[in-house]
């Protein structure tokens, strides 16, 4: 059974062929308004959520079909203490197709293991989120053009953020991208990212903790929330929750062409000043994962031959 758990299961051709059925969504949107008829997705979130749950459950209902789920641990049998694994085993029974998001990370993937339906990483503690990484690609290629030739800086809490990993994940396979790293030295990009996906393919990365120093080479604009949720201890939330405020006057250095993006939440990491700027793209990055998701539901239910 095909699950997404990282976005290197999914292929380059694959994610083109993603790019191109959410752009067709785009344009003729009442295409799709019946190819779920019938079916139903699980969202599963053992962790708070808003844009994620609701776009998953958007997304599933433009394609004409039905959501079921609990947004809260504390409202499922997890309470009780049931495992995961027997979790996926019953929502199997009812769904179609299962959302999962869970602090621990690997949960969806174990989740995958067990379930007879196809199961989505919905963000997977400070792991992965693999289909943030395809709203952030579909971003990408509707603002340059291109994934190629880009000089990619990602700020913020680049430990804890697995936006940030599972995007990095993704770049990494296109000529001639660069990475910037932006972070105070406690939040830097963990090492076996490092290893296993920058130095691994010879990807150039420069580390910095100086947002304007970087600021005129960058092509995209990739910034974050400090996870609190992550931290152990609130102290150090605290001193580090602001160490990086873009405003309009760190914007005078950059290029015209930037296109700045955020997962969201956003806490201070944006002035909300920005967001008039033309090269803020972090709102329409919201619209696009709905059509990515849409995207990727179908083509998992094709290929488990539900749809
Ligand atoms: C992100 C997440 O959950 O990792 N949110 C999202 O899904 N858009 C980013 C975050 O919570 O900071």
């Amino acid at each position: 059974m095909r699950s997404l758990i990282n976005i290197l299961d999914l292929s380059v051709d694959e994610i083109n062929e993603l790019v191109a059925t959410a752009e067709d969504i785009i344009e003729n949107p009442a295409k799709y308004a019946e190819v779920c008829h019938g079916k139903k997705l699980a969202t599963l979130f053992f962790e708070p959520s808003t844009r994620t749950r609701l776009s998953f459950e958007a997304a599933m209902i433009e394609l004409g079909g039905s959501v079921i789920g609990f947004s809260e641990a504390s409202s499922s049998s997890a309470a009780k203490g049931e495992s995961v694994a027997d979790t996926a085993k019953v929502i199997s029974c009812y769904a179609d197709i299962i959302a999962m998001r869970h602090p621990k990370e690997g949960a969806p993937y174990v989740a995958s293991l067990n379930a007879s339906v196809p199961v989505i990483n919905a963000g997977d503690g400070g792991h992965n989120h693999p289909t943030q990484t395809l709203a952030d690609l579909l971003t990408i290629k509707r603002e340059t053009g291109r994934f190629d030739s880009l000089t990619v800086g990602l700020c913020g809490d680049l430990k804890f953020g697995r936006t940030v990993h599972s995007l990095i994940e993704a770049m990494s396979r296109y000529a001639n991208v660069k990475f910037v790293l932006i972070s105070p030295e406690e939040l830097k990009l963990p090492s076996y990212v490092k290893r296993d996906v920058l130095k691994k393919n010879n990807i150039p990365y420069v580390q910095t903790t100086s947002l304007e120093d970087a600021m005129p080479e960058l092509d995209i604009l990739y910034m974050t929330r400090v996870q609190r949720e992550r931290f152990f201890n609130e102290e150090d939330y605290l001193r580090l929750k602001d160490s990086y405020i873009l405003d309009t006057k760190k914007l005078e250095n950059a290029k015209d062409s930037l296109v700045v993006m955020h997962p969201l939440p956003r806490v201070n990491e944006i002035s909300v000043s920005v967001d008039d700027d033309p090269r803020a793209c972090y709102f329409k990055q919201v619209l696009y994962g709905k059509y990515m998701r849409m995207a990727l539901i179908m083509k998992l239910l094709k290929e488990a031959g539900t749809i």
